[in-house]
């Protein structure tokens, strides 16, 4: 290598390093440079002062007055200010030493650490920046101030920016649009390019590319309002050297311009050295390539190096705002999910323990409701003899609305479509469906199938004040729990057509026992009649209703086992025949027991004949603790009894009857119960009387007492 440079030009070197010092000094001199060496800042400063060298190479830290106090104290006195000096970092360039070295006037900055390896890359760097200072002094008359040209269309912004720039010694010129900004880039020699983004007809970004395209050796420098950073980004990608926030900080663009300036100036000069580089004539082209491609290589690293950071900060705030939607996204898909098996859960459950359809799909639209945020649901069987809907459970719907969607066989609409094809429809705004027009508001609606397999055996209607979006996990959700209600159903008509398997096999029992006696006929049914009419008139349950009904139709079945001595004995019976007699309650409930009856119809059966004042049969059970269908059956059994004709007795008139029954409030009867009876009585009667063949029995008196023997 010969790059001969010096010619008894004095530098000094402040390094308390020996062997840096002495590595430093051989090369220099090597170069016919003269060198002064200091080892503490302090010696340094005095040494420029007396000494006036030409040039200062200083590393960063040093003993007694560090690096960037030493440039301080040289470029504020006047006698000193007008030496160049040279930086050296301990370890490698960082940004910010760059900065705060060129900003108290450091010309250049090197690491000392690529130095110390000998890498002689670095070395030419330092031996040509030092040339160059050096030469720069000797042609100072000639040195032209950096020209910077403002592209911003707000008055008070080139104004503010012009101020402040104006103490920096550039040389300015303004431009108002994209247009003329262009034009004074392209045609004039700019070093630097201050460029609004926002700009009227042509904008900051478009400015940008082409003057990159044209002159990618000028600098750019982007301003944008506070908020558009993103934009700004946008912009170094394509090409922009920094950018500016605006409101400008205070101290700036000042303090951005000089360090992109320095930036193009040092890459000016790295160019400049590959250039000469590639004048020089060698035989070794090889090796010159090596340097050139190193030097250039070394020229895009470092000039890179800021827009990486700002890269990197960029690609980091992505990265975590992209983490934070990702965890977001995964945090509601796993609390869907889990909410949606919850959901799947509680209708596995209510199907597995609970054959009773109503309870399973109210357990079921409640957790719809909660899945799908609806405010209105129901759902609804097909009827197979009449293919109509049948309404099974529903929660905040219009009367109206489910009587018209239970009246057409196969339903209507949306209903149709979904019973016909099995699947499901999701119906954001259901006005736009005539079906759910009933509804008479917005809202959007979701229907589903209850499947088992080979047919549509239901249907669950979910109202919504806002639409869903249901995708491909939901469809799945709904189907599944559609399926498990379609197992539902079926079982549920499985277990139904048993049951009434079981009631007709055992309805023929007792109207076997009703047939024993003539005068009896039809009393079982009677009495179930009269007992659905107080428990509605009592206001209870349908489901506590029904089983009232099937514990009136069955509650004498026990009688089977009675001898027929004793159960058409005219008149009084002995012990024993009293004693034969008050065994059918029991056997009653033994039989429906075996017939898998519900402990709410075979305790019923069983304390038909308790008394309210606890004198009764077979357990003595008193009040209240009597089960309520009891006191109601035996209310409406004593009514039938007594106004019924019997061999070896008259039925009571009405009013007898109510006669008797009312001397027997609280001893015999519930007082509520006596109550309810009196008010629909009449109406059964009217009822019965016109459905079929009921006697009213003319005048017979008979007490409550004696008819309690045998009913
Ligand atoms: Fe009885």
């Amino acid at each position: 290598m010969d790059i001969p440079r010096g010619s008894g030009q004095k530098v000094l070197i402040v390094d308390d390093d020996q062997n840096h010092v002495q590595l430093l000094k051989k090369r220099l001199e090597a170069n016919g440079y003269q060198t002064i060496t200091a080892s503490d800042g302090v010696e340094g400063l005095n040494l420029a002062i007396h000494q006036r060298p030409d040039l200062v190479i200083t590393d960063v830290l040093l003993p007694r007055m560090n690096g960037f106090k030493l440039v301080e104290n040289l470029k504020s006195n006047p006698e000193t200010n007008s030496i160049p000096v040279i930086m050296m970092s301990a370890v490698y360039v960082t940004d910010e030493d760059m900065a705060r070295g060129f900003e108290l006037g450091a010309e250049t900055y090197v690491s000392k650490a690529d130095l110390a390896l000998r890498k002689p890359l670095q070395e030419e760097m330092l031996l040509e920046a030092a040339a160059q200072l050096m030469q720069r002094e000797k042609t100072e008359g000639v040195f032209i101030p950096p020209r910077v040209l403002i592209v911003d269309d707000d008055p008070e912004a080139t104004r503010l920016i012009t101020k402040r720039l104006q103490p920096e010694g550039y040389q300015l010129d303004i431009a108002h649009t994209g247009e003329e900004g262009l034009e004074k880039a392209l045609s004039t020699t700019v070093d630097l390019v201050l460029l609004d983004i926002k700009l009227p007809g042509m904008d900051g970004l478009d400015v940008l590319t082409r003057i990159k395209s044209r002159h990618p050796e000028v600098g750019v420098i982007m301003m944008t309002a506070y908020g558009s950073e993103k934009i700004a980004v946008g912009a170094l990608k394509r090409g922009a050297d920094d950018y500016l926030i605006k409101p400008l900080d205070e101290g700036e663009p000042a303090s951005t311009v000089r360090l992109n300036l320095e930036k193009l100036r040092r890459r000016r000069e790295v160019e400049n050295a590959a250039v000469k580089l590639r004048q020089t004539a060698s035989p070794d082209m090889e090796e010159k390539e090596r340097l050139i491609q190193e030097l250039r290589q070394s020229s895009i690293a470092l000039m890179d190096q800021y827009n990486r950071l700002l890269s990197a900060e960029e690609q980091n705030r992505a990265y975590a705002e992209r983490l934070e939607q990702m965890v977001d996204e995964r945090t509601e898909d796993l609390r869907r999910r889990s909410q949606e098996l919850a959901a799947m859960h509680s209708v596995l459950t209510a199907a597995t323990r609970s054959l009773d359809l109503p309870e399973v799909m109210m357990i079921t639209l409640g957790e719809l409701d909660q899945l799908m945020g609806g405010r209105a649901a129901a759902a609804f069987v097909v009827d197979r003899n009449t293919g109509r809907l049948r309404l099974v459970a529903q929660h905040d719907l219009p009367e109206e609305f489910l009587r018209q969607v239970s009246k057409t066989p196969g339903g209507d609409g949306v209903f149709a479509r979904v019973l016909t094809s099995g699947v499901g429809e999701n119906l954001p705004d259901m006005d736009e469906e005539p079906s759910l027009r009933g509804l008479g508001g917005v809202g959007a609606a979701v229907v589903f199938a209850m499947r088992s397999p080979g047919e549509t055996v239901g249907l669950i209607l979910e109202i919504c004040d806002v639409p869903r979006d249901i995708d491909e996990s939901g469809w799945k959700l709904l189907d599944a729990i559609g399926e498990e209600l379609g197992v539902v159903v079926e079982n549920a008509r499985l277990y139904e057509n048993l049951r009434q398997a079981y009631l007709s096999t055992i309805r023929s029992l007792a109207e076997a026992v009703d047939a024993k006696d003539s005068y009896t006929r039809g009393h079982s049914d009677k009495v179930s009649v009269y007992a659905v009419a107080i428990a509605r008139e009592m206001g209870l349950d349908e489901k506590v209703v029904s089983a009232i009904r099937d514990a009136g139709y069955l509650h004498d079945i026990g009688k089977i086992g009675t001898p027929d001595a004793v159960l058409l004995k005219r008149g009084y019976l002995d012990e024993q025949e009293m004693h034969q007699m008050q065994m059918h309650p029991a056997d009653s409930c033994k039989i429906v027991t075996k017939a898998q009856l519900p402990p709410e119809i075979t305790q019923t059966i069983r304390h038909h004949h308790e008394r309210f004042d606890g004198t009764g049969y077979p357990d003595g059970l008193k009040g209240e603790a009597i089960p309520l269908g009891s006191r109601i059956l035996a209310v409406a059994d004593a009514y039938d009894a007594m106004t019924s004709d019997r061999p070896y007795r008259d039925g009571l008139s009405a009013d007898g009857a109510i006669g008797e029954i009312t001397r027997c409030i609280a001893s015999q009867f519930d007082p509520q119960i006596v109550e309810a009876f009196l008010k629909i009585r009449e109406g059964v009667e009217a009822r019965l009387l016109q459905e079929a063949s009921v006697t009213i029995a003319t005048e017979a008196p008979m007490s409550a007492t004696e008819l309690d023997q045998k009913d």
